[in-house]
Protein backbone atom coordinates (compact mmCIF):
# COMPACT_ATOMS: atom_id res chain seq x y z
CA UNK A 1 0.00 0.00 0.00
CA UNK A 2 1.22 3.29 -1.27
CA UNK A 3 0.59 6.60 1.04
CA UNK A 4 -0.06 9.70 -1.11
CA UNK A 5 -0.38 11.73 1.50
CA UNK A 6 0.68 11.57 5.37
CA UNK A 7 -0.67 13.35 7.87
CA UNK A 8 1.60 12.41 10.93
CA UNK A 9 0.14 13.97 14.91
CA UNK A 10 -0.82 17.29 13.23
CA UNK A 11 -2.04 20.19 15.31
CA UNK A 12 -3.67 23.70 13.69
CA UNK A 13 -6.60 25.28 14.57
CA UNK A 14 -8.08 29.03 14.52
CA UNK A 15 -6.65 31.67 17.48
CA UNK A 16 -5.74 30.42 20.78
CA UNK A 17 -6.82 26.79 20.39
CA UNK A 18 -6.14 23.78 18.24
CA UNK A 19 -8.97 21.70 16.25
CA UNK A 20 -6.97 19.45 14.89
CA UNK A 21 -5.16 17.44 18.23
CA UNK A 22 -2.74 14.89 17.33
CA UNK A 23 -3.73 14.15 14.00
CA UNK A 24 -2.53 11.03 12.37
CA UNK A 25 -3.64 9.97 8.63
CA UNK A 26 -2.43 8.30 5.68
CA UNK A 27 -4.33 8.55 2.38
CA UNK A 28 -3.56 5.34 -0.07
CA UNK A 29 -3.00 6.73 -3.79
CA UNK A 30 -5.67 5.46 -5.64
CA UNK A 31 -8.33 4.60 -3.09
CA UNK A 32 -11.89 6.73 -1.84
CA UNK A 33 -11.03 7.56 1.65
CA UNK A 34 -14.17 9.22 3.34
CA UNK A 35 -13.61 11.23 6.33
CA UNK A 36 -17.03 11.13 8.32
CA UNK A 37 -17.82 12.32 11.89
CA UNK A 38 -20.22 14.82 13.94
CA UNK A 39 -20.35 18.73 13.00
CA UNK A 40 -17.23 20.34 14.37
CA UNK A 41 -15.01 17.56 14.37
CA UNK A 42 -12.18 18.75 12.29
CA UNK A 43 -13.39 17.45 8.96
CA UNK A 44 -13.30 20.56 6.89
CA UNK A 45 -9.62 21.43 9.03
CA UNK A 46 -8.30 18.35 7.81
CA UNK A 47 -8.80 19.38 4.35
CA UNK A 48 -7.97 22.90 4.72
CA UNK A 49 -4.61 21.38 6.33
CA UNK A 50 -3.71 19.46 3.53
CA UNK A 51 -4.64 22.37 0.51
CA UNK A 52 -2.43 24.85 2.21
CA UNK A 53 -5.27 26.77 3.71
CA UNK A 54 -4.49 26.32 7.68
CA UNK A 55 -1.15 25.53 8.23
CA UNK A 56 -0.08 23.09 11.05
CA UNK A 57 1.34 24.47 14.44
CA UNK A 58 2.68 21.17 14.74
CA UNK A 59 3.27 17.84 13.03
CA UNK A 60 4.10 16.72 9.69
CA UNK A 61 2.01 16.72 6.31
CA UNK A 62 3.81 14.73 3.57
CA UNK A 63 2.28 14.18 -0.33
CA UNK A 64 4.23 11.59 -2.33
CA UNK A 65 7.03 12.11 0.48
CA UNK A 66 7.26 15.97 0.37
CA UNK A 67 7.14 17.68 3.24
CA UNK A 68 3.87 20.68 2.17
CA UNK A 69 2.81 21.41 5.62
CA UNK A 70 4.52 25.12 5.22
CA UNK A 71 3.89 25.29 1.31
CA UNK A 72 1.22 28.14 0.04
CA UNK A 73 -2.23 27.05 -1.37
CA UNK A 74 -0.83 27.84 -4.61
CA UNK A 75 1.96 26.03 -4.48
CA UNK A 76 0.24 22.28 -3.40
CA UNK A 77 -2.28 23.00 -6.20
CA UNK A 78 0.92 22.96 -8.37
CA UNK A 79 1.80 19.77 -6.69
CA UNK A 80 -1.24 18.28 -7.99
CA UNK A 81 -3.97 18.69 -4.71
CA UNK A 82 -7.59 20.16 -5.66
CA UNK A 83 -9.84 21.17 -3.46
CA UNK A 84 -13.87 20.84 -4.31
CA UNK A 85 -14.59 23.28 -1.52
CA UNK A 86 -17.95 22.36 1.08
CA UNK A 87 -20.55 25.76 -0.25
CA UNK A 88 -21.38 26.01 -3.26
CA UNK A 89 -18.68 28.06 -5.29
CA UNK A 90 -19.31 29.03 -9.28
CA UNK A 91 -19.41 32.49 -9.72
CA UNK A 92 -22.77 32.15 -10.97
CA UNK A 93 -22.98 35.70 -13.30
CA UNK A 94 -20.13 33.76 -15.64
CA UNK A 95 -20.67 31.02 -18.05
CA UNK A 96 -19.92 27.46 -17.21
CA UNK A 97 -17.14 27.38 -19.64
CA UNK A 98 -15.59 30.07 -18.05
CA UNK A 99 -15.95 28.73 -14.49
CA UNK A 100 -14.18 25.77 -15.32
CA UNK A 101 -11.99 27.31 -17.18
CA UNK A 102 -11.11 28.99 -13.91
CA UNK A 103 -9.67 25.69 -12.73
CA UNK A 104 -6.92 25.64 -15.09
CA UNK A 105 -5.39 29.26 -14.39
CA UNK A 106 -2.22 28.07 -13.00
CA UNK A 107 -2.04 26.16 -16.83
CA UNK A 108 0.33 28.66 -18.77
CA UNK A 109 -0.15 27.67 -22.31
CA UNK A 110 -3.18 28.43 -23.99
CA UNK A 111 -3.14 24.97 -25.99
CA UNK A 112 -2.81 22.91 -23.00
CA UNK A 113 -5.72 24.93 -21.31
CA UNK A 114 -8.13 24.09 -24.45
CA UNK A 115 -7.06 20.53 -24.54
CA UNK A 116 -7.55 19.68 -20.84
CA UNK A 117 -10.93 21.62 -21.38
CA UNK A 118 -11.66 19.26 -24.56
CA UNK A 119 -10.88 16.09 -22.25
CA UNK A 120 -12.78 17.67 -19.09
CA UNK A 121 -16.17 18.34 -21.46
CA UNK A 122 -16.14 14.27 -22.60
CA UNK A 123 -16.18 13.30 -18.89
CA UNK A 124 -18.43 16.15 -18.13
CA UNK A 125 -20.57 16.58 -20.94
CA UNK A 126 -23.13 19.04 -18.78
CA UNK A 127 -20.15 21.41 -19.43
CA UNK A 128 -19.91 20.86 -22.89
CA UNK A 129 -24.11 20.90 -23.25
CA UNK A 130 -24.67 23.91 -21.12
CA UNK A 131 -21.08 25.87 -21.88
CA UNK A 132 -22.79 29.23 -22.82
CA UNK A 133 -24.70 28.90 -19.95
CA UNK A 134 -24.45 30.75 -16.70
CA UNK A 135 -23.44 28.95 -13.94
CA UNK A 136 -26.01 30.18 -11.73
CA UNK A 137 -28.80 28.91 -13.80
CA UNK A 138 -27.83 25.10 -13.70
CA UNK A 139 -29.66 22.97 -10.67
CA UNK A 140 -27.31 22.28 -7.23
CA UNK A 141 -26.67 19.02 -8.53
CA UNK A 142 -25.67 20.59 -11.77
CA UNK A 143 -23.44 23.09 -10.64
CA UNK A 144 -22.08 20.57 -8.37
CA UNK A 145 -20.68 18.49 -11.40
CA UNK A 146 -19.28 21.52 -12.68
CA UNK A 147 -17.42 22.11 -9.59
CA UNK A 148 -15.89 18.38 -10.37
CA UNK A 149 -15.29 19.22 -13.56
CA UNK A 150 -13.01 22.58 -12.61
CA UNK A 151 -11.34 20.80 -10.35
CA UNK A 152 -10.18 17.79 -13.07
CA UNK A 153 -9.07 20.90 -14.95
CA UNK A 154 -5.63 20.46 -13.37
CA UNK A 155 -5.84 16.44 -13.47
CA UNK A 156 -5.26 16.14 -9.70
CA UNK A 157 -3.14 13.29 -7.99
CA UNK A 158 -5.30 14.03 -5.20
CA UNK A 159 -9.01 15.31 -4.97
CA UNK A 160 -10.39 17.09 -1.74
CA UNK A 161 -14.08 17.24 -1.69
CA UNK A 162 -15.87 18.46 1.16
CA UNK A 163 -19.48 17.93 1.86
CA UNK A 164 -20.85 17.63 -1.90
CA UNK A 165 -23.99 15.97 -1.01
CA UNK A 166 -25.04 18.96 0.78
CA UNK A 167 -28.56 20.65 0.26
CA UNK A 168 -28.97 18.06 -2.70
CA UNK A 169 -32.20 16.04 -3.00
CA UNK A 170 -31.67 12.41 -2.80
CA UNK A 171 -32.07 11.56 -5.98
CA UNK A 172 -29.30 14.17 -7.14
CA UNK A 173 -27.30 12.97 -4.25
CA UNK A 174 -27.37 9.63 -5.85
CA UNK A 175 -25.58 11.04 -8.52
CA UNK A 176 -22.42 12.98 -6.87
CA UNK A 177 -21.67 9.77 -5.55
CA UNK A 178 -22.20 7.61 -8.14
CA UNK A 179 -20.03 10.12 -9.82
CA UNK A 180 -17.21 9.84 -6.77
CA UNK A 181 -17.08 6.35 -7.22
CA UNK A 182 -16.60 6.90 -11.05
CA UNK A 183 -13.85 9.12 -10.77
CA UNK A 184 -12.34 6.52 -8.18
CA UNK A 185 -12.71 3.92 -10.65
CA UNK A 186 -11.21 6.30 -13.37
CA UNK A 187 -7.90 5.30 -10.99
CA UNK A 188 -7.99 9.03 -9.40
CA UNK A 189 -7.38 9.30 -5.24
CA UNK A 190 -10.13 10.83 -2.98
CA UNK A 191 -10.95 12.29 0.61
CA UNK A 192 -13.90 13.10 0.85
CA UNK A 193 -15.75 14.54 3.89
CA UNK A 194 -19.23 13.67 4.21
CA UNK A 195 -22.02 14.46 6.64
CA UNK A 196 -24.36 11.70 4.69
CA UNK A 197 -22.49 9.57 6.31
CA UNK A 198 -24.30 6.42 4.98
CA UNK A 199 -24.01 7.11 1.40
CA UNK A 200 -19.93 8.39 1.49
CA UNK A 201 -18.86 5.42 3.48
CA UNK A 202 -21.01 3.19 1.06
CA UNK A 203 -18.35 4.59 -1.64
CA UNK A 204 -15.61 4.38 0.28
CA UNK A 205 -12.67 2.06 0.49
CA UNK A 206 -11.25 3.36 3.33
CA UNK A 207 -13.64 4.93 5.87
CA UNK A 208 -12.46 7.52 8.64
CA UNK A 209 -14.30 8.43 11.66
CA UNK A 210 -12.60 12.10 13.36
CA UNK A 211 -13.69 12.89 16.84
CA UNK A 212 -12.47 16.26 18.39
CA UNK A 213 -9.55 16.66 15.96
CA UNK A 214 -8.32 13.20 16.41
CA UNK A 215 -8.96 9.99 14.21
CA UNK A 216 -11.05 7.69 16.57
CA UNK A 217 -11.65 4.71 14.45
CA UNK A 218 -10.40 3.54 10.66
CA UNK A 219 -11.20 1.03 8.54
CA UNK A 220 -13.05 -0.35 5.00
CA UNK A 221 -15.61 1.85 4.63
CA UNK A 222 -18.09 -1.40 5.18
CA UNK A 223 -16.30 -1.84 8.15
CA UNK A 224 -16.94 1.74 9.88
CA UNK A 225 -20.36 1.46 8.68
CA UNK A 226 -20.77 -1.80 10.19
CA UNK A 227 -19.22 -0.59 13.61
CA UNK A 228 -21.51 -0.23 16.35
CA UNK A 229 -19.24 2.39 18.05
CA UNK A 230 -19.59 5.25 15.88
CA UNK A 231 -23.07 5.93 15.99
CA UNK A 232 -21.70 6.89 20.52
CA UNK A 233 -19.03 8.79 18.55
CA UNK A 234 -21.85 11.12 16.42
CA UNK A 235 -23.60 11.69 19.24
CA UNK A 236 -21.08 12.11 21.88
CA UNK A 237 -23.22 9.73 24.38
CA UNK A 238 -24.28 5.49 23.77
CA UNK A 239 -27.71 6.52 25.24
CA UNK A 240 -31.34 5.75 23.37
CA UNK A 241 -30.49 7.51 19.49
CA UNK A 242 -33.42 8.83 16.98
CA UNK A 243 -32.59 7.97 13.37
CA UNK A 244 -33.84 10.01 10.76
CA UNK A 245 -33.21 7.02 8.16
CA UNK A 246 -36.61 6.84 6.46
CA UNK A 247 -35.87 3.61 5.02
CA UNK A 248 -33.18 2.07 8.07
CA UNK A 249 -32.62 -1.70 7.76
CA UNK A 250 -33.04 -3.31 11.71
CA UNK A 251 -31.99 -0.84 13.87
CA UNK A 252 -28.31 -1.17 14.61
CA UNK A 253 -26.07 0.88 16.98
CA UNK A 254 -24.77 2.56 14.12
CA UNK A 255 -28.29 4.37 12.61
CA UNK A 256 -27.52 7.44 13.95
CA UNK A 257 -24.22 7.71 11.63
CA UNK A 258 -27.49 8.78 9.07
CA UNK A 259 -28.94 10.74 11.70
CA UNK A 260 -26.53 13.90 11.62
CA UNK A 261 -28.77 16.44 8.88
CA UNK A 262 -27.72 17.53 5.86
CA UNK A 263 -26.01 21.07 5.54
CA UNK A 264 -26.34 21.34 9.39
CA UNK A 265 -22.97 23.05 9.66
N1 LIG B 1 -12.18 30.12 10.22
C1 LIG B 1 -12.44 29.69 11.46
N2 LIG B 1 -12.21 30.47 12.53
C2 LIG B 1 -12.46 30.04 13.79
N3 LIG B 1 -12.97 28.83 14.09
C3 LIG B 1 -13.23 28.00 13.07
C4 LIG B 1 -12.99 28.39 11.70
N4 LIG B 1 -13.34 27.35 10.89
C5 LIG B 1 -13.78 26.39 11.73
N5 LIG B 1 -13.71 26.76 13.00
C6 LIG B 1 -14.09 25.95 14.17
O1 LIG B 1 -13.33 24.78 14.16
C7 LIG B 1 -14.11 23.66 14.57
C8 LIG B 1 -14.00 22.57 13.55
O2 LIG B 1 -14.51 23.06 12.34
P1 LIG B 1 -14.57 22.22 11.00
O3 LIG B 1 -15.17 23.13 10.00
O4 LIG B 1 -13.26 21.62 10.71
O5 LIG B 1 -15.57 21.06 11.43
P2 LIG B 1 -16.31 19.98 10.53
O6 LIG B 1 -16.00 18.66 11.13
O7 LIG B 1 -15.98 20.20 9.11
O8 LIG B 1 -17.83 20.32 10.84
P3 LIG B 1 -19.11 20.34 9.88
O9 LIG B 1 -19.62 18.94 9.86
O10 LIG B 1 -20.02 21.24 10.60
O11 LIG B 1 -18.71 20.85 8.52
C9 LIG B 1 -15.51 24.19 14.79
O12 LIG B 1 -15.69 24.38 16.17
C10 LIG B 1 -15.52 25.50 14.07
O13 LIG B 1 -16.39 26.41 14.70
MG1 LIG C 1 -17.05 20.85 7.45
Amino acid sequence: MTAILEIDNAFAGYGGGNILRGLTLNVEAGKLTCLVGPNGAGKSTVLKVVSGLLHPRKGEVRFQGQSIGKMSPRAILMQGIVQVPQDRSLFSTMTVRENVLLGGFTLSHHAEKEQRLEEVMTRFPIVRERAKDTAGSLSGGQQKLVEFARAMMLDPKLLLVDEPSMGLEPRVRRLVFDTLQELRAEGRTILLVEQNARSGLEIADVGVVLERGQVRLKGSGADILADPSVGAIYMGTSGRLKTRVQDAPAPTGNDVIESAPDGAS
